[in-house]
């Protein structure tokens, strides 16, 4: 049975931005958050280094702005860089306000180091940031009357007009296992990453790029998407394939060494364990391919015990329980995809190419990491669009709607009685295609044998799609064959290497590439299908 939902404003996604964003609205709006599934499984309670902001007497804007711009390696948008990275401290401090509690020192927030800053500019909470963040959101988007949370509603896609004016999306409800039609006069993307395409990721199964897979196929322009950050050092186990070790292990000194007891990094670079991320987890790359190495180890067994325990407790503690103890031992490390540097194209109040819908935090591409996110620029890009996007809608006249969207019509599929054995197998492959042909290292060759597997794949799932009943699994799957499609294309276009994306065919960086890669979706037919699906 299908329903209607009516909202002013509605955010897809329950991480530090949407949270942030529906905070700030709720102060004159309506807000109706989705989350699809439980509003903890996000990538911002997973962060755990911190929030960059150039606060501190050491510190300027204009050091964290160049570290930034050389980080991404020349094509950031200079003007989203000055605007969000002014905006350090005010985020901060509204994070503070809204309950956070960052790490001090008396009075002054503790700063610490990651790979690729110049200054000590990092503020945390212990080594578990992102949590500490969401929580506190949580708790207060919770508690405030204009804001609801439907847990457990997938978006499956964008309703517009033929102008590409946004009116809301169809959603997934997981549990009654019918489909939403959800009416708004706003509706802000804030659905995250897509590192989950990849076999080996530190994000949790959330991240299948569904925001940059709705904007695409409503016909926003979707930028930069070649440049996936593969973090240096995810815990290499059997038992925990995506538990993240912090960069800011290697901010306090950590040192990565090879199972033959080599200390490799300078060998690469003169910054060692703390180049920016594309080196050092390039180094590691090359390092576990020229050797066959399973992995490397990061070792910091040289503090002491009451050090590690008060400054990574998390860290230790899992490792700990997995038989690692890290005060006396080396942690194995693997690289594995960490961050989306591209997206949705906006500017940094999160609007989009589309009237009405916004984009905002991962899933958006404004151009402030460019080729190679610098640390902990991330949480700090979140706070600031959330904000700025806030301001903007909240100065908006926002007109009444007059017509009722169609429901979803879906009697004339079938049930998905073999969609299991499709769904695993199909998504199994997919995420071993983009980690071997559209990893860390690219040829053309690669990337060429990419797009002919993943169009395999895309036939069979977008049949089944169209002749079966949705389910959430099927949905996911259908959102990152689009973005491995896309991450594939973008990285056919850019024939040099830059940054994150290093095509071993063109290994130096052209003026011709001196800018962000575009998509845009042109298939004229897609509202057509959409409403006769509908
Ligand atoms: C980390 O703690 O290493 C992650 C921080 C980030 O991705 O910015």
């Amino acid at each position: 049975m299908s329903t209607r939902l009516n909202t002013e404003v509605l955010i897809v996604g329950s991480g530090i931005s949407g949270l942030l964003c529906a905070i700030e609205l709720a102060k004159s709006r309506k807000v109706l958050i989705l989350s699809k599934s439980h509003t903890d499984d996000c990538s911002t309670s997973w962060a755990q280094g911190g929030i960059a902001a150039a606060i501190n007497d050491q510190d300027d804007v204009k050091k964290h702005a160049e570290d930034t711009i050389l980080n991404g390696h020349y094509i950031c948008d200079n003007e989203s860089v000055l605007k969000i990275i002014k905006q350090g401290k005010d985020s901060i401090d509204l994070l503070i306000k809204y309950g956070v509690d960052f790490n001090k020192n008396g009075k002054n927030l503790k700063q610490t180091l990651e790979g690729g800053h110049s200054k000590r500019r990092i503020a945390y909470h212990n080594d578990n940031t992102g949590e500490e963040i969401h929580t506190s959101l949580l708790k207060k988007a919770k508690s405030n009357k204009n804001i609801t949370i439907k847990e457990n509603i997938m978006a499956i896609d964008l309703i517009g007009d033929k102008d590409k004016h946004c009116e809301g999306l169809y959603a997934y409800d997981d549990i009654s296992r019918s489909v939403i039609t959800v009416q708004a006069n706003i509706t802000i993307l804030a659905t995250g990453g897509a590192s989950k395409i990849y076999q080996y990721t530190t994000n949790p199964d959330t991240s299948t790029g569904d925001g940059v897979a709705l904007a695409y196929r409503f016909g926003c322009t979707i930028s930069n998407m070649e440049f996936i950050q593969f973090h240096p050092t995810c815990l290499y186990h059997s038992k925990e394939k995506s538990f993240l070790i912090s960069e800011s292990l290697r901010g306090e000194g950590a040192k990565l060494v090879n199972p033959d007891g080599e200390y490799f990094m300078n060998k690469y670079d003169i910054r060692g364990e703390l180049a920016p991320r594309d080196v050092v987890a390039r180094a590691i790359d090359i390092e576990m391919k020229n050797n066959s190495y399973k992995c490397v180890y990061l070792d910091i067994s040289f503090k002491s015990k009451g050090y590690i325990l008060k400054r990574f407790p998390n860290i230790y503690k899992k490792c700990l329980m997995l038989g690692i103890d890290i005060s006396k031992s080396t942690i194995p490390v693997v690289p594995a995809a960490h961050y989306t540097c591209g997206g949705i194209r906006t500017n940094v109040s999160g609007e989009t190419d589309c009237p009405n819908l916004f984009a905002i935090g991962e899933v958006a591409h404004t151009g402030l990491h460019g080729a190679n996110r610098l640390a902990s620029n991330s949480l700090l890009e979140c706070s600031v669009m959330a904000m700025e996007c806030s301001k903007m809608i909240n100065r908006k006249n926002i007109p009444l709607r007059e017509k009722a969207l169609p429901l979803w019509n879906d009697s004339y599929v079938t049930e998905g009685c073999d969609e299991n054995i499709l769904i695993s197998h199909n998504w199994a492959e997919l995420r071993k295609i983009m980690w071997n042909y559209v990893g860390i290292l690219r040829t053309d060759k690669m990337l060429n044998r990419a797009k002919e597997k993943l169009s395999v794949i895309n036939s069979e799932i977008n049949e089944f799609y169209h002749t079966h009943k949705i389910s959430k699994d099927l949905l996911e799957l259908r959102n990152i064959i689009d973005v491995a499609n896309i991450i594939t294309d973008a990285a056919i276009i850019r024939k040099e290497s830059r940054g994150l994306h290093y095509n071993k065919d063109y290994p130096v960086t052209k003026d011709e590439f001196n800018k962000p890669t575009e998509l845009k979706n042109t298939k004229k037919d897609f509202i057509m299908k959409l409403v006769s699906k509908a």
